[in-house]
């Protein structure tokens, strides 16, 4: 049931601290450490373990390209983020020494569990993380992770996407711990700053006035470009891929160093996009292309970390998001893209929950 909301869209939108906070809490024991559950990935396994697969589709897909950053950054292990129907058709590199992570909502998406399939017969061990209790997916992996987003009823994914975040973000943790590749005070901190994180959505959503003004001025484009580096650039696919399948507008995201390298030709007078500069690091570059792109007429969002005034300076607009670690920050900066996308459906009518030519489960190659 929809609770009171309009559509089941926002309502799970809405229920993403919940979710957040249930995927991670369900998993800490009392001295605050990460308890997988059943999973036994041991010292021995992961020492074994040279290389990590991470398979699946859509907004999994994009999960996945966080869990990668991750997987790496914490326990220094090369990851390989594929889609799955591209993964399938492939020669991967895959043997008993390979960890292959399948992420799904439903845990019934066909080419993933083709993937899964494919990658267990070469001998990898298999992990999912996935949302439906007892899926095809999860009965066919050797270790499993539940998001506990609860059911995901409107098409366009919102609350899975940040469960699986917070999935990856733990099983990275809980990698780097075992494999001692992290100190336990990093370790520690992280897992602070993740508990932070059902808050910090929440003060998002409580300015969901922002993104509706946002749309309520916007909603008559029929092309919107996303940028972002680094991290960014994920949570900027996601952002792409959420307007487009419920809004219908054209739109995609790049990695803001590749504009001069073609894409730049589409900005004219009033284009809109949408930046994102979380990133400390890549923080200079980003307002060197947001200049770019406003030099060639372009109307520029900006989603900065709260605090950052200066980027006012070279932006429209700018969207906050609190401030936090740069490797948390696509748990945070989706969720205006996602009230963004929602409400730019809802102002050109569109069917939000159920958007043409789309299937809540894709079980169909
Ligand atoms: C987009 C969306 C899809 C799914 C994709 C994978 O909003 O929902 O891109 O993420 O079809 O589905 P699952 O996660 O069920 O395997």
């Amino acid at each position: 049931e929809k609770e009171g909301y309009a559509h089941f869209m926002i309502k799970e939108i809405n229920e993403q601290p919940k979710g957040v906070s249930e995927t991670l809490n369900r998993r800490l024991n009392k001295e605050g450490n990460i308890e997988l559950d059943s999973i036994k990935i041991t010292k021995e396994d992961l020492d074994k373990i040279d290389k990590v697969y991470i398979v699946a589709c859509g907004t999994a897909y994009h999960a996945g390209l966080v869990g990668k950053y991750a997987i790496e950054k914490y326990a220094k292990i090369p990851v390989i983020c594929d889609i799955a129907s591209e993964f399938r058709y492939s020669d991967p590199f895959i043997d008993e020494n390979t960890l292959f992570i399948a992420i799904s909502q439903s845990g019934e998406t066909l080419d993933t569990l083709a993937a899964l399939r494919e990658a267990k017969r070469k001998g990898a061990r298999i992990l999912s993380v996935v949302n439906v209790v007892g899926s095809s997916v999860a009965r066919e992996s050797h270790d499993v992770f539940y998001t506990w987003a609860g059911p995901e009823i409107a098409v366009a994914s919102t609350k899975a996407y940040t469960t699986q975040l917070t999935a990856m973000y733990m099983i990275a943790l809980h990698m780097a711990i075992t494999k001692e590749s992290m100190s336990k005070e990093k370790y520690d901190s992280i897992i602070e700053e993740l508990k932070n994180m059902p808050e910090k959505i929440q003060k998002i959503l409580d300015d969901y006035v922002i993104a509706q003004h946002l749309a309520d001025t916007q909603f008559n484009n029929e092309s919107v470009f996303f940028m972002g580096r680094g991290l960014d650039i994920n949570a900027a696919y996601e952002g792409s891929l959420k307007l487009k399948e419920i809004s219908y507008i054209n739109s995609f995201a790049i990695a803001a160093g590749e504009l001069k390298h073609g894409t730049i030709a589409l900005i004219e007078d009033d284009t809109l996009v949408i930046a994102l500069a979380t990133q400390d690091r890549l923080y200079e570059k980003m307002l060197s292309n947001i200049k770019e792109v406003k030099a060639r007429g372009a109307y520029v969002v900006a989603i900065a970390k709260e605090g950052n005034k200066e980027i006012e300076k070279s932006a429209d607009t700018v969207i906050y998001i609190p401030d936090t670690m740069d490797e948390l920050t696509p748990i945070l900066s989706v969720v205006p893209q996602q009230l963004f996308s929602y409400y730019m459906a809802v102002a050109r009518g569109c069917d939000v929950d159920k958007p043409r030519n789309l299937a809540k489960s894709v079980t169909v190659e």
